[in-house]
């Protein structure tokens, strides 16, 4: 299904390991990130993962046609520590133009910090993690609803999820959505490195909750308010009747 050859030749990642099936790609990718005798960037694509994780606390579900996949980076040279919070916002824009490109008119928008959604339902899911000091590496989990369908999925998962072809109504090449992912992500951390990725304005064109009354849960604070976008640090930028918050973490949920 996957051709490890082809998505090493037309993408930027210089070792390909395909899974019949993994746990979850960003452990397997925590651990090879200890071996400094790998070559970086490398792509570890799992067919099958039974234990994929979230963000948080949460799970990340998948069925067979779902793309699953880490990527691990070597950082310590190109990208300064101050830039690697924006990293997560960067490669949630570079997901949602490269599935923007795969299913031209579909809605598909990103909601802070880097979903990517259609119609209110994520198509994708990116995990960020950074293997223990020293090594300068990074991992990056991305989880795409392509040619999965959610029949078999828990029941509160059904309702707040959907795939690309369920969208689309036709099936898609694994390897060509991998490939225009992998695409833009190289170009969108090649401009983040060199200071010339514009995140607020290239949020601003995407989000889906600009301008919109949001809630955002930061621990025990709830900040209401009308989402202004996302600043330069990738923070979201809340204006609220105390003021313009910066919210660094927490989870948002769109009021109107
Ligand atoms: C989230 O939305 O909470 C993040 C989900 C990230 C899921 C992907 S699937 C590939 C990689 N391996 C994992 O275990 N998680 C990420």
């Amino acid at each position: 299904m996957f051709d490890p050859t082809r998505l090493r030749a037309e993408s930027f990642v210089a070792e390909v390991e395909i899974h019949a099936e993994l746990a979850s790609t960003n452990d397997w990718a925590m651990q090879q990130a200890r071996r400094l005798d790998l070559a970086t960037p490398r792509l570890i694509v799992a067919e099958r993962q039974t234990a994929g994780r979230g963000r948080g606390a949460n799970r990340w579900w998948s069925d067979d046609g779902a793309l699953t996949f880490s990527l691990l980076l070597d950082i310590k040279e190109n990208l300064p520590a101050e830039r690697w919070p924006q990293v997560s916002l960067t490669v949630g824009l570079a997901v949602c133009e490269a599935l923007q490109m795969l299913g031209p008119g579909i809605p598909i928008g990103l909601k802070w910090p880097n979903d990517v959604q259609i119609d209110g339902r994520k198509i994708c899911g990116i995990l960020v993690e950074i293997p223990p000091p020293p090594l300068g590496r990074l991992v990056i989990g991305i989880g795409i609803n392509v040619n999965n369908s959610f029949a078999a999925a828990p029941p509160e998962i059904q309702g707040i999820a959907v795939s690309l072809s369920e969208v689309a109504m036709l099936p898609f090449d694994l390897n060509d959505v991998l490939l225009c992912v992998l695409r833009r992500l190289a170009e969108h951390l090649e401009l983040l490195a060199e200071q010339r990725l514009d995140l607020p304005r290239r949020w601003r064109e995407q989000c889906v909750l600009t301008g919109r009354f949001v809630e955002v849960a930061m621990n025990e604070r709830r900040i209401r308010g009308c989402c202004q976008g996302v600043d330069q640090d990738g923070a979201l930028v809340v204006d609220t009747c105390d003021g313009v918050e910066r919210c660094l973490a927490g989870v948002v949920r769109r009021i109107a």
